[in-house]
């Protein structure tokens, strides 16, 4: 990573320094609300698409352009490790991905490989120097690496695909504690590598997506998740700003502050001002646009921005974001336009 990425307005907030203005990103950037994606992905399908580090850097890139963001997020997926596991993995069209061959006991937990994750996903580390090459000029554009939390990954691993209520995992956790910690064991020790490679690689900062954490009680999580979170975060050791991002779990705040990561990633079922207060102010703060707003008009982005640059307070340390990922029926317009408000609304002379 150079120095002039270093002084980036994002870079600095995910310090909690101060800036001009409100950095941007969105999650989800790059996907089907673009037209030009969606020409991608006639001649590709998904996971080759990942799995070409030219294409995947290409989409990449795109999105910073198309958008005028602050940083990139690599093109990626928080499945892929299931294949290095052994697991098997396919996306289906309109039914989301399938886990070819689920756990469903212990002995399925012991059986799984130590896979080498810089070697066995080195096609993600490959995109991001090309894309760190890409976007290093005199405008530097910091790329973000990611990886799915142990808890989000897992729960896939065991439902074999999305999930509503959680309940296999769920009762796995409380059943069988002793496979649901070798589970977790292995899930951070090769989310740990793979991260490190990606910070090696040209990532400026990290982020761990746990989607679905948030179905689970306080004392679940402290039990089950939060031991395993604070050793990967730990082994990070400060290398790199860390994004802790998670949704529905406003009750989980509390815990959640207590884990290590720089910067905690909030949806918009928390208003961003009580989110912070509970967080406390020596966290960074990413959120928290509703992706919904950005199916509506330029006058409601623009109310809705405000209530969330206005809950920021102007304190250092808040990186405008969606509260999830965009969502595939968004007029890239609206999120173009949406970037811009930021811009002009949190400026700061
Ligand atoms: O631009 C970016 O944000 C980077 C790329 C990115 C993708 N997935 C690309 C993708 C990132 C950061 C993710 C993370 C991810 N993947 C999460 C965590 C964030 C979240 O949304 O909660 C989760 C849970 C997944 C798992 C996943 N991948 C699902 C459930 C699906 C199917 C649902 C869907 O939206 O189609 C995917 C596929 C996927 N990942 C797509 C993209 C662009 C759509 C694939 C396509 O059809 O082209």
């Amino acid at each position: 990573m150079t120095a002039s990425v270093q002084e980036t307005t994002i870079l600095k907030s995910f310090r909690r320094e101060p800036t001009e203005r409100t950095p941007v990103w969105l999650m989800r950037q790059a996907g089907r609300y673009q037209k030009e994606y969606r020409e991608i992905r006639e001649k590709v399908d998904f996971l080759t698409l990942c799995k070409t580090p030219e294409l995947a850097s290409e989409v990449t890139v795109m999105a910073v352009r198309q958008l005028d963001v602050d940083a990139a997020i690599i093109f990626a997926d928080i499945l892929l490790p299931m294949e290095s596991f052994g697991l098997g993995l396919r996306f289906e069209k309109g039914d989301g991905p399938v886990i070819e061959r689920p756990i469903a006991s212990a002995a399925d937990v012991e059986r799984l490989p130590s896979p080498d994750a810089a070697s066995d996903l080195d096609y993600v580390c490959e995109a991001i120097k090309i894309t760190c090459k890409e976007l290093d000029g005199n405008n530097s554009v910091p790329l973000i690496g990611f990886a799915g939390a142990p808890f989000t990954v897992a729960s896939y691993a065991i439902e074999g695909g999305s999930s509503r209520s959680f309940e296999k995992t769920r009762t796995f956790m409380h059943a069988q504690p002793e496979a649901w910690n070798l589970l977790m064991n292995k899930l951070v020790a090769f989310t740990a590598d793979y991260l490190l490679a990606q910070i090696a690689a040209g990532a400026a900062a990290v982020q761990i997506f746990d989607s679905w954490v948030g179905c689970l009680s306080p004392l679940d999580f402290e039990v089950y998740v939060e031991p395993h979170l604070r050793l990967l975060i730990s082994t990070i050791n400060g290398a790199v700003p860390v994004i802790y991002f998670s949704t529905t779990s406003a009750g989980l705040l509390p815990c959640i502050s207590r884990l290590g990561a720089d910067v905690i990633g909030v949806d918009w079922r928390v208003s961003l001002g009580d989110a912070w207060q509970t967080i406390g102010f020596d966290h960074a703060i990413q959120g928290n646009l509703d992706p919904m707003v950005l199916l509506s008009d330029r006058s409601t982005i623009r109310r809705h921005a405000e209530d969330i640059i206005r809950q920021a307070d102007g304190r250092p340390g808040h990186v405008f974001n969606l509260g999830h990922g965009i969502l595939p029926g968004t007029p890239v317009d609206n999120a173009r336009y949406l970037v811009e408000a930021v811009r002009e609304l949190s400026h700061r002379r």
